[in-house]
């Protein structure tokens, strides 16, 4: 069955973030021009301090532009909840239920209807029998799962997740992936991956998005062309998926070493 695309549009325009401080002043992103299309699946990859992070906290509501434009088509942008981190950002004093429960709790959505919300959001990550642990007892892909259900359950146009899986070990990023990839097939939500893995990258998404080094601009964007429903562990066997490993590396090869040329300036 094809994926039904049903998240939110998103039109970046010329955006531009510049850091003052008594340091100096740093230009994290610039000129970043970007469409996103409903229910799309995006990557982006890009050397370590190119502005990942900076662009999905501007897009989440939590940092602000210095310029340039976002739109996004759907009600009730921006929503922090939307986003989920390398580190879980679960509260460790609330279970898992509650922490899911949270955001609907502080938008005063109805007691009868959040409960049902939880409900489905714990179902959807498989995370039901644990409802009531709390973040120390569960395991680090546990939590990243719990802090996807708490995503969810706000139902918002899009995701946006900065590294989310890049704390886990080998095996639970797998099938982390896995899932990520079959709820993003039966929601058809509009998902924005940040990832330094060029393989989770071909993976997951439906285009992946190159960013240069400091500052931040899009280098390049690639579609990626396998179909889904995707075989994760299939694809990543195939001659297809390596060569445009390769191909992705080369171009993001050049940004990397520019990077690391900076730092030891
Ligand atoms: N609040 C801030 N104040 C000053 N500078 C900042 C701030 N946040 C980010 N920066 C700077 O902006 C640049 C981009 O940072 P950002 O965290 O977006 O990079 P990144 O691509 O996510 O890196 P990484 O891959 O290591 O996570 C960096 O040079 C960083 O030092
Ligand atoms: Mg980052």
């Amino acid at each position: 069955m094809p994926v039904q695309r049903r998240g939110a549009a998103v039109e970046i325009s010329e955006l531009r973030r510049e850091y003052v401080s008594g340091q100096g002043s740093v230009v994290a992103i610039e000129r970043v021009d970007l469409k996103v299309a409903p229910g799309e699946f995006l990557c982006i990859v890009g050397p370590s301090g190119c502005g990942k992070s900076t662009l999905l906290r501007i897009l989440a509501g939590l940092d602000k532009q210095t310029s340039g434009t976002i739109k996004v088509d759907a009600a009730g942008w921006p929503v922090e909840n939307a986003m989920v981190f390398q580190d879980s950002g679960l509260f460790p004093w609330m279970s898992v239920e509650t922490n899911v429960r949270f955001g609907l709790d502080t938008r005063g959505v109805p007691g009868d209807e959040a409960s049902r919300r939880v409900e489905a959001a714990l179902k959807l990550v498989g995370l039901t029998k644990f409802r009531k642990h709390y973040p120390h007892q569960l395991s680090g892909g546990m939590r990243q799962r719990s802090a996807i259900a708490r995503a969810f359950v706000t139902d918002p146009g899009m995701l946006l997740m900065d590294e989310p899986f890049a704390a886990l070990d080998a095996q639970n990023r797998v099938i982390l992936q896995a899932e990520l990839v079959r709820l993003w097939e039966q929601t058809g939500k509009t998902v924005i991956y940040v990832t330094h893995s060029i393989e989770e990258a071909l993976l997951m998404g439906d285009r992946t998005v190159i960013m240069t080094a400091q500052p931040g601009r899009i280098k390049q964007i690639i579609d990626v062309p396998f179909p889904h429903p995707r075989d994760l562990l299939q694809l990543s066997a195939s001659a297809e998926f390596g060569k445009l490993k390769l191909d992705i590396w080369r171009v993001l090869e050049e940004e990397v070493n520019r990077a690391r040329a900076e730092l030891e300036q």
